[in-house]
């Protein structure tokens, strides 16, 4: 009796078409770029500048956004941490099927707690989960709170903001880190390009045996 998780009797049933197939199709390598940071930090604007840059070089990449899947796949999770690591766990495994569909999948979330980032990447083979930090100063984020909330959480009115009053744990050993310099943030076709060229240089951006 084959176990996996809560289920029993269940097996792998294999297809012939395989990853390598789809990324010799595609010419290109599946993998996941995740983007973590606070909220307002810059992670959606970042996430869709890099699918327009991607897009541009004629990669096919697709865009996981923690606000989109919110409104689908996880809109029965709320923001406690049990919710919170479900929800990035949920994420984590359709962002390995996009890589294994040999997609560049771009995932844009908070997840601010670093285990269960850990858990995402240690769902994919080596080298293949590129964690980018948006290391935008608190301050910052506030100051532009494009959506209101870091008013709402500062007057109570939400409870459990990251920032405020719940934790983010920043990477220890992200593969890029995005920050500000002397006050002054890149613009985001700049960091676009700053991580397509990452994958570049990683051999992402085309297949060869
Ligand atoms: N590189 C940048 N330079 C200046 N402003 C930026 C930059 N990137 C994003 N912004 C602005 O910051 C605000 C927040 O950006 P964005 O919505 O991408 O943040 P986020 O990290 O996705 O936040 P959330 O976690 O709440 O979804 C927006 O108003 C956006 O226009
Ligand atoms: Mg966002």
């Amino acid at each position: 009796m084959a176990t996996v998780g809560n289920s029993t009797n269940i097996f792998w049933h294999e297809c012939p078409v395989n990853k390598v197939d789809r990324q010799k199709l595609l010419n290109q390598r599946g993998c996941v770029v995740w983007i973590t940071g606070l909220s307002g930090s810059g992670k959606s604007t970042l996430a869709c500048s890099l699918g327009r840059e991607l897009h541009s070089r004629g990669k096919l990449s697709y865009v996981l956004d923690g606000d989109n899947l919110r409104h689908g796949l996880n809109k029965n999770l709320g923001f406690s941490a049990e919710d919170r690591a479900e929800n990035i766990r949920r994420v984590g495994e359709v962002a390995k099927l996009f890589a294994d569909a040999g997609l560049i999948c771009i995932a844009s979330l908070i997840s601010p707690y670093r285990k269960d980032r850990d858990a995402c990447r240690a769902m994919l083979p080596d080298g293949n989960f590129v964690e980018v930090f948006m290391n935008t100063p608190l301050e910052v984020c506030e100051q532009r709170d494009a959506k209101g909330l870091y008013k709402l959480a500062r007057a109570g009115k939400i409870k459990g903001f990251t920032g405020i009053d719940d934790p983010y744990e920043p990477p220890l050993n992200c593969e890029i880190e995005l920050r500000t310099l002397n006050g002054i943030c890149p613009t985001p076709s700049e960091m676009a390009g700053q991580v397509a060229s990452y994958l570049g240089d990683r051999g992402f951006l085309h297949y060869t045996e």
